[in-house]
């Protein structure tokens, strides 16, 4: 990321969030507060989403990896997991709009400039902080995630949730494997849902175009795509660091779960989101 400005990529996720309730009608996620958040007219953000029909894809994977990170908090808060952590938060919402927020202790971690931004999205679209809510500004690449929690008040002996959406591409490989080493060592218990890319390599021709067009735009921003992993690969590194519970699932397994009515030509290597467990 550039040095302090707030992530671009931040506000292009949000925008393909706002643009699924209406376009798609929140078919897959629902959220009320996405257009209210970004500050941008319901108009502006459907005419931006159908100026490049290759916007669809991404916001389709950003809807699933969305739903399926919910889905697994709401499993795990029935388990009685009370902590989440928001890793690289956005402009996401679930902290200001979900029923189990009052169950949960939540920690929004992100880059200072992006979460001062937030912050002034907040007061600006009038969405109040709930109590239960602290911000924890941490840039990844120069401080340990342990530093920024323990300064926030995190509670390391309580079995704990991480989120970490559209982060995970944009670090060095270093980076995030100290992040997934410190979730690791929670002591109580930590679960983490994450996306991430198979390598470009791997994708057909007219795929692997389409990413490189999308790369570019991103670096562009100043927000590189410095970071994939072949699946197998690192299903087995996050074994051996003790997640003994993986569900990983991948284009085709996203099709067949979220919009099963899609034609059969999904290919296998692509976006994945990702839940490990480690008890
Ligand atoms: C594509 S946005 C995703 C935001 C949000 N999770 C979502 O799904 O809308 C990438 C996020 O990663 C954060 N990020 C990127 N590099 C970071 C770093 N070095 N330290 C902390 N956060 C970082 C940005 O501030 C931004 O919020």
């Amino acid at each position: 990321m550039r040095t302090g400005i707030p992530s671009r990529t931040a506000f292009a996720a949000a925008s393909h969030r706002a643009a699924h309730q209406i376009l798609e009608k929140g078919s897959i996620f629902s959220d009320p507060l996405a257009l209210r958040i970004l500050g941008v007219d319901a108009e502006t953000v459907v005419r931006e989403a159908e100026a490049q029909p290759l916007r669809r894809g991404m916001r389709i994977f950003i809807a699933v990896r969305t739903r399926f990170a919910e889905d697994a908090l709401a499993a795990a808060v029935e388990r009685g997991v009370r902590q989440l952590v928001v890793l690289g938060a956005g402009l996401d919402t679930y902290a200001y709009r979900s029923n189990l927020r009052d169950r949960l202790r939540i920690f929004e971690v992100d880059h200072p400039a992006t979460q001062e931004w937030k912050r002034q999205r907040l007061a600006e679209a009038a969405i109040p902080i709930p109590d239960s809510l602290t911000f924890a500004p941490t840039d990844f690449e120069r401080e340990t995630l342990s530093d920024g929690l323990a300064s926030a008040g995190f509670d390391s002996s309580q079995q704990t949730f991480f989120t970490w959406l559209g982060v995970v591409p944009y670090l060095t490989a270093d980076a995030f494997w100290a992040t997934i080493r410190f979730i690791a060592g929670v002591p109580t218990g930590a679960h983490v849902v994450f996306d991430y890319s198979n390598p470009p390599s791997s994708f057909s021709e007219e795929a692997r175009a389409n990413y490189e067009k999308r790369a570019a735009r991103v670096a562009e921003l100043g927000e590189a795509w410095l970071t994939h992993f072949e699946s197998d690969d690192l299903c087995a590194k996050l074994q051996q660091l003790g997640f003994a519970e993986i569900e990983d699932i991948g284009p085709r397994e996203m099709a067949a779960r979220y919009f099963p009515r899609t034609p059969n030509s999904i290919p296998e290597k692509g976006g994945h989101v990702l839940r490990a467990t480690k008890i």
